[in-house]
């Protein structure tokens, strides 16, 4: 396996708290992967050679986003619902209905065609994790196909057969059917199990059901929860330990000290909550509290049509009031923690997967000091460096297929 010495970095954020707290900052720093791992990281002046010498010209490196929450499984367009939203109406969980109806009509060529598609656009702009989940089939049949989809690139794949009630079904009934025969047939293909625990979608008695049958087949627990109102979902999340409950909007106090004396991560997206004009999440409060939280893009099509984490990053700092360091934490190791992955990927540190996101800027302040720019200039995936001119092209077939 041949090594690789990478040099002139201007800051690299290691997210190793032996380098100091939040991001482990390191300047003038060298990196040396070995195959897909990092293998060495430090002082440029002390690193050991290597097979290849690669000059990043005084560039800032960090760890390669990983995004936590994604529904990248879709087909169909809903600008016009955007559109009516934008013009003052507010966003209902029934728009999913959609979506499911594009995507149960593309067959399995062009869903996977898209999503690849979406993939590379976002590997090309940093992001080099992503889980994804299925939502938008709502039968078994449909579902396993998502579910088998998603696990053609990525190994987080979470079955979210309980997004909402098909048209037809009462949800007690949907909801033995998605512990049942679906959950068995999706669980081969499946890491994870989540609920839309919300008043439109599943209350937190029906939420409680499918958590405990996803945990009962050995699937992680994720929870959509106190997206639109407090509904639950949090206290639930925090009561089985779930991984991460994502949306957080609306938490009351109690919401928040739980989440500050759990495991389970605030996972936060404010691009969906620019799309839907929620409140952003109290994300100052729950940092103030003790909580881990990370941020994702929840690229689908409903209310977040983006999987741009610097968008995100920006968005948490500008508007949320995260520090930049808090931010590009949580893009990172708080997106792994997210996942269970901590040990694995979000950080640069000897052993873990080599997964570098290059960036055409001294520092990673510039995410939010210059919003909206493209500062992705090279990323490493496994140790291998991406042919960005090639990932960026595919942009134009995002949407649809
Ligand atoms: O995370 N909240 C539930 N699911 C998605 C929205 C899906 C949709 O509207 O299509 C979300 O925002």
């Amino acid at each position: 396996m041949s090594t690789q010495l990478l040099v002139g970095i201007s800051e690299l954020t290691t997210n190793d708290p032996a380098y100091g707290a939040l991001l482990g900052r390191i300047r003038d720093a060298a990196v040396v992967i070995d195959g897909d791992r990092i293998a060495w990281v430090g002082h440029a002046d002390h690193a050991p050679a290597a097979d290849e010498r690669v000059d990043l010209g005084g560039r800032a490196v960090l760890p390669g986003w990983v995004d936590a929450h994604t529904h990248l499984v879709f087909s169909g367009d809903r600008s016009e619902e955007f559109e009516h939203r934008m013009a003052g109406h507010s966003y209902r969980a029934g728009g999913i209905h959609t979506t499911v109806r594009a995507t149960t009509q593309a067959s399995d060529n062009e869903l996977r065609q898209c999503v690849r598609a979406r993939r590379r656009v976002a590997r090309s702009e940093g992001t080099t994790w992503m889980e994804i989940k299925t939502g938008y089939g709502l039968d078994t049949a449909q579902e396993t196909r998502l579910a088998r989809l998603a696990a053609e690139v990525t190994p987080d794949v979470t079955f979210l057969g309980a997004h909402v009630v098909p048209p037809g079904l009462e949800a007690p009934e949907y909801v033995s059917s998605v512990t049942g025969e679906m959950l068995a047939a999706v669980r081969p293909y499946a890491r994870w199990i989540d609920v839309f625990c919300e008043t439109g979608a599943f209350d937190p008695a029906q939420s409680r059901r499918v958590l405990e049958a996803g945990r009962a087949a050995g699937l992680g627990l994720r929870v959509h929860g106190n997206q639109l109102g407090q509904s639950g979902g949090v206290a639930l999340a925090v009561e089985l330990d779930a991984a991460s409950v994502d949306h957080c909007n609306h938490l009351s106090a109690d919401d928040v000290a739980a989440l500050a004396a759990s495991e389970t991560v605030a996972t936060l997206l404010p691009a969906c909550d620019l799309s839907t004009r929620e409140p952003f999440p109290p994300a100052r409060e729950l940092i103030d509290a003790g909580a881990t939280i990370a941020l994702a893009s929840n690229a689908n099509p409903g209310t977040s049509n983006t999987t741009s984490m610097a968008f995100c990053v920006a968005t948490a700092v500008l508007q949320m009031r995260l520090t930049i360091e808090e931010a590009v934490w949580a893009a990172t190791a708080g997106g792994a923690r997210a996942l269970r992955r901590g040990a694995e990927i979000g950080a640069i540190r000897p052993g873990l997967r080599a997964d570098l996101h290059v960036i055409d800027a001294p520092s990673v302040s510039h995410f939010a000091y210059r919003p909206g720019m493209r500062l992705t200039c090279a990323v490493w995936e496994a140790g291998m460096r991406v042919d960005l001119a090639d990932d960026s092209a595919v942009s134009a077939d995002f949407t649809s297929p």
